[in-house]
């Protein structure tokens, strides 16, 4: 498969990274275009599963904290099973283990979200702790604008008042 049909690959989005010794390190240098094996999921380049379980900590620390959001939760004593899903969906999304889809089945987050009275103040709350917890977690440059991509037309997608 060539490194062409490898870059247009549309899920999960996915970076190709053409290791050090095919990049052209000087003049005269052959340069080697990328191919399927050099393209690396985000989830990876984020540093797999350890990368979204300290992310989404942080992210429900600051749920914990704020009343907007806190007061959308059923069971506001123990966030951690929903911790564990957005932890999930979110490794899923980004080219991860599928056990958020074996457990939970199809995401359908519009759907999931119904029961959730979200407008623009919650998701405007949702998105500055989500960015407020990537800042903490100081993901690479290209990872965080891929994630921030993610959560700014999401967020958006999922408000339903
Ligand atoms: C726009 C602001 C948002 C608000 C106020 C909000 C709020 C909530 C609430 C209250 C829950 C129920 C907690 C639980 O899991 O038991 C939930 C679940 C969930 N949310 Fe959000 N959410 C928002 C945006 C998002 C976005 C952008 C994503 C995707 C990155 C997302 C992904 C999820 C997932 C995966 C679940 C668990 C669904 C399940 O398997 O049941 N949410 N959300």
């Amino acid at each position: 498969m060539s490194g062409r049909s490898a870059r247009a690959r549309f899920w999960p989005p996915a970076f190709a990274v053409p290791p050090r010794d095919r990049r052209a390190e000087g003049p005269g240098d052959a340069y080697t275009p990328a191919t399927m094996t050099d393209v690396k999921t985000v989830f990876d380049a984020a540093g797999g599963m350890p990368f979204f379980e300290s992310l989404v900590g942080a992210f429900y620390e600051l749920v914990a904290a704020d009343a907007v959001l806190l007061r959308l939760y059923l069971d506001k004593d123990d966030l951690g099973p929903a911790t564990r899903r957005l932890t999930l969906f979110m490794a899923q999304y980004w080219g991860g283990p599928t056990t958020y889809s074996d457990e939970r089945g199809h995401p359908r987050l519009r759907a999931r979200h119904f029961p959730f009275e979200i407008g623009g103040d919650e998701r405007d709350h949702w998105l500055a702790a989500m960015r407020a917890a990537l800042a903490k977690v100081q993901p690479t440059p290209e990872v965080a604008a891929e994630i921030e991509r993610y959560i700014d037309s999401a967020a958006e997608a999922l408000r339903n008042k």
